[in-house]
């Protein structure tokens, strides 16, 4: 059985269609990536299985952990969970902390609620867990305060924070966009030291293809609220099928360009819910649409699992 196995995922809002048939598998210990640009529903994704859609918006399909269905969940069974089972580090580590409880109160919540330990225990276990997390109690001390740290000590308590419990599930959503260049390296090999001692299975996602690259080994694009492409990070990166991904790709710096040289921009943005052109809904962007696209191509995967949802996708090692 898959540790997490989404199903026909959709979200609604108000008649409003902001998901649909998203289906994502994840086994135990492995690393999923789901990449799109902004707008193309990677949080609402993570946020469905996190139970945490902000209110009014309705989930439909089914979200699996360890074959329970968390759609299905109450509140008091889905607060079992998170935390314990699943964890997830946000994009804004200051929006994701409380200013007024110290950091080491933040990480002993969890263990105190989920682990039963006392509140002296679940203060040693928060500030080991701060140590290994990478803040040095010698300078960051458990009784301090977020807007005492650093953008990056912050991610690390946010870190810390959803390790603590020892959960089977990290969901890491842009864990480093709000970080400078160095810091963002930095936070990402914690994230990687951390799954692999752990045994934890990883959801990252990300708007950068470089990121995912480096950091799973399964991954899924998403374009306007579905899933265009997906395979292991190999195939679907050493062989991209669909124009979206090739166009996300042929956007990635390169060492080999020349300075000053332009990138390969996507023309146009991700067209918000209620927008999407009937049919294929990067037809707009396209450049190989043609009258088939007025019908909304299903995703087929092949022998391998590699699945692309697109009339015309590019062949084998066919060049853009
Ligand atoms: N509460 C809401 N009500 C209505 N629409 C929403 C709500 N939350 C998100 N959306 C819309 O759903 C779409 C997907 O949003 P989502 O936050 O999942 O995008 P994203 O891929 O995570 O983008 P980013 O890279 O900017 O974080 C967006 O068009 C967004 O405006
Ligand atoms: S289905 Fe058509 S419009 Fe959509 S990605 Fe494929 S070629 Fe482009
Ligand atoms: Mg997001």
């Amino acid at each position: 059985m898959a540790l997490l196995e989404v199903s026909g995922l959709g979200v609604d809002v108000a008649g409003l269609t902001l998901l649909d048939g998203i289906s994502l598998r994840l086994d135990r210990g492995g690393s999923l990536g789901v990449v799109g640009e902004s707008g193309c529903g990677k949080s609402l994704t993570a946020l469905s299985i996190m139970g945490l859609l902000p209110p009014g918006l309705r989930p439909r399909g089914s979200v699996r952990l360890d074959g329970a269905d968390l759609l299905d969940a109450d509140d008091h069974a889905l607060c079992a969970v998170r935390g314990r089972r699943v964890a997830m580090v946000f994009q804004e580590p200051m929006t994701a902390l409380n200013p007024v409880k110290t950091i080491g109160a933040q990480v002993a919540e969890g263990p105190r609620r989920h682990l039963g330990l006392s509140r002296r225990a679940a203060r040693e276990h928060a500030r080991a867990v701060l140590h290994r997390v990478g803040l040095d109690p010698s300078r960051v001390s458990p009784d301090q305060y977020p807007h005492e740290l650093s953008g990056g000590q912050c991610q690390r308590v946010v870190i810390a924070i959803a390790v603590a419990c020892g959960p089977a599930l990290l969901i890491a959503d842009e864990p480093t966009t709000a970080l400078d260049v160095s810091t963002q390296a930095r936070i990402l090999d914690l994230i990687l030291d951390l799954v692999a001692d752990e045994g934890m299975a990883l959801l990252m996602i990300s708007h950068d293809m470089a990121v995912i690259a480096e950091t799973v080994t399964d991954m899924a694009v998403m374009y306007a609220g579905h899933v265009v492409e997906a395979g292991t990070c190999r195939r679907v990166l050493g062989d991209p099928r669909h124009p979206y991904t090739r166009g996300l790709m042929d956007a990635m710096p390169r060492g080999s360009g020349r300075p000053g040289e332009p990138l390969a921009a996507i023309p146009g943005t991700v067209p918000p819910p209620g927008a999407w052109p009937a049919g294929c809904a990067f037809r707009d962007r396209c450049p190989r649409a043609d009258a088939a696209c007025a019908i909304r191509p299903p995703l087929v995967a092949d022998a391998d699992g590699h699945a692309v949802a697109c009339h015309r996708p590019f062949g084998a090692g066919e060049r853009s």
